[in-house]
């Protein structure tokens, strides 16, 4: 009881709080969580919600596990903090990136760490301009990215994805930005005509900037940022013939989708990617710490390593790059997918996920869904109600994402069979709100 009332004596319009209207925060206090359990997390009102949403796609193993509370004091009594740099770094870090080399769709990778999945992206750019650089190519330097996809919040990872309100409010993207578009079918156009479309877009993009300008191709496997975008089978082959043809790195971006999130442990391998070097986060440490790490094919770890024998050494290094404690959190994170065989339960509560979102179909405000794994979209009709189903289910005590057409929902991996039927009973419900209310006008 102390601890809520001392939340509610705080002073709520100091902080400034992202994806918010800033005006509007002034005079409006903030939701204000305090706990959490399980699939469920608790605001200072003591009213519970079923977050469907895993944050921001990452509580993948929900929010009050213990194992991972005690892995992290463990760490913390014996060794809390070492900056993993000049030849220096810990037990944790050696075996966090032994173990991911080891279960790497990359044969033979080498790892690094970084504290977000923005920093991840923007390092392994960086990486690829030093080894160009070492290579003698300082100007192959360019960035294709899709559009509407997300690869983070710096000033260059945000440039590669977002949308046109993104660019504009940062006065993005700089210099050595070119975006193509995600695989959505255009109508009447089925999967090889759509395919052949954006191989010719791709070729297009790189002959106009100049071939040997341009460096790397970076992608989601499956996008969730650009509506759940899911990939046809040939899209992913298609592109790396082009991209192998002008020797251009393939970056895969699974900061959300690895871990377990499309159904498989990885998401890029399903659907053709063959990377170059590939990022995570998020699940990673399921969210208790601050971690990414990125796989890097051999081939490229030897052209970074030539780059570096001119200065002697890599000019780079993090403060809190492979912290301990978050390290530590990794390791029991990969241990809990194993011992409670976590992509097992998710094989087996998707035929519930999927029933439920083809049932959630019948519903007026819904003309579709799309889904992979346990990430999905509800798209709605019209398309301007995300923001009145996300107030609604929120009444309903139900945390979910407003897209642009659709709903989107990615709850954390460990939801049961019956967690699931609650989260479509509170959506149903959610969008029976907004149908009433419009129809009441
Ligand atoms: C695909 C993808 N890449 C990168 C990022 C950036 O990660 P972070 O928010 O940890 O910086 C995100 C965040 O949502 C993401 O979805």
């Amino acid at each position: 009881m102390n601890e809520v009332a001392a939340i509610r004596n705080y002073k709520t319009d100091t902080l400034l709080i992202g994806f918010s209207d800033l005006v509007a925060l002034r005079n409006e206090r903030p939701m204000v969580l305090t706990a959490g359990r399980g699939v469920f997390v608790t605001d200072e009102n003591g009213r519970e919600y079923l977050e469907a949403m895993a944050g921001f796609c990452c509580a993948a193993l929900g929010y009050n596990d213990q194992e991972l509370v005690e892995a992290a004091t463990r760490q913390m009594r014996m060794l809390p903090f070492s900056p993993a740099a000049y030849n220096r770094t810990v037990p944790v870090v050696l075996e966090l990136a032994e173990r991911l080399a080891e279960i790497s769709p990359i044969p033979g990778a080498h790892v690094a760490f970084a504290t977000s999945g923005s920093e991840i992206n923007d390092t392994m750019i960086k990486f690829a301009w030093h080894a160009n650089v070492g290579a003698g190519q300082p100007k192959r330097r360019k960035i294709i990215s899709r559009i509407g996809g997300y690869h983070g919040n710096t000033a260059l990872t945000n440039a590669l994805g977002g949308t046109p309100e993104h660019h504009e409010a940062f006065g993005l993207p700089m210099h050595d930005h070119l975006h193509v578009s995600q695989p959505v079918a255009q109508p009447g156009e089925d999967e090889a005509a759509m395919v052949e479309r954006l191989a010719a877009e791709l070729r297009a993009t790189i002959e106009q900037a100049g071939p040997e300008t341009v460096a790397i191709f970076i992608a989601e496997p499956v996008s969730f940022a650009a509506d759940v975008c899911i990939p046809p089978p040939s899209y992913f082959p298609r592109l790396q013939d082009v991209l192998n043809e002008y020797g251009i790195l393939m970056y895969s971006d699974e900061v959300i989708t690895g871990f377990g999130r499309t159904g498989e442990f990885w998401a890029g391998p399903g659907v053709g990617v063959v990377p170059d070097v590939m990022m995570m986060s998020k699940g990673l440490s399921s969210a208790y710490q601050p971690i990414a790490a990125s796989l890097m094919a051999p081939q490229f770890y030897e052209r970074l390593e030539f780059a570096t024998r001119k200065s002697g050494w890599l000019a780079h290094a993090g403060t809190s790059n492979a912290h301990p404690v978050a390290a530590a959190v990794a390791l029991k994170v990969l241990d809990i997918f194993k011992s409670r065989d976590i992509m097992g339960h998710v094989q087996r509560v998707l035929p519930e996920w999927q029933k439920q979102l083809a049932a959630i179909e019948d519903h007026p405000l819904v003309s579709g869904t799309r889904s992979i794994g346990l990430m999905a979209g509800v798209t709605l009709h019209p398309g301007d109600l995300a923001k009145d189903v996300y107030q609604a289910a929120m009444h309903e005590n139900l945390m979910i994402r407003p897209g642009t057409n659709m709903i989107k929902m990615t709850p954390p991996l460990i939801i049961s069979q019956s967690e699931i039927v609650e989260l479509f009973v509170r959506l149903r419900r959610a969008l029976d709100r907004v149908l009433h209310g419009k129809q009441n006008g």
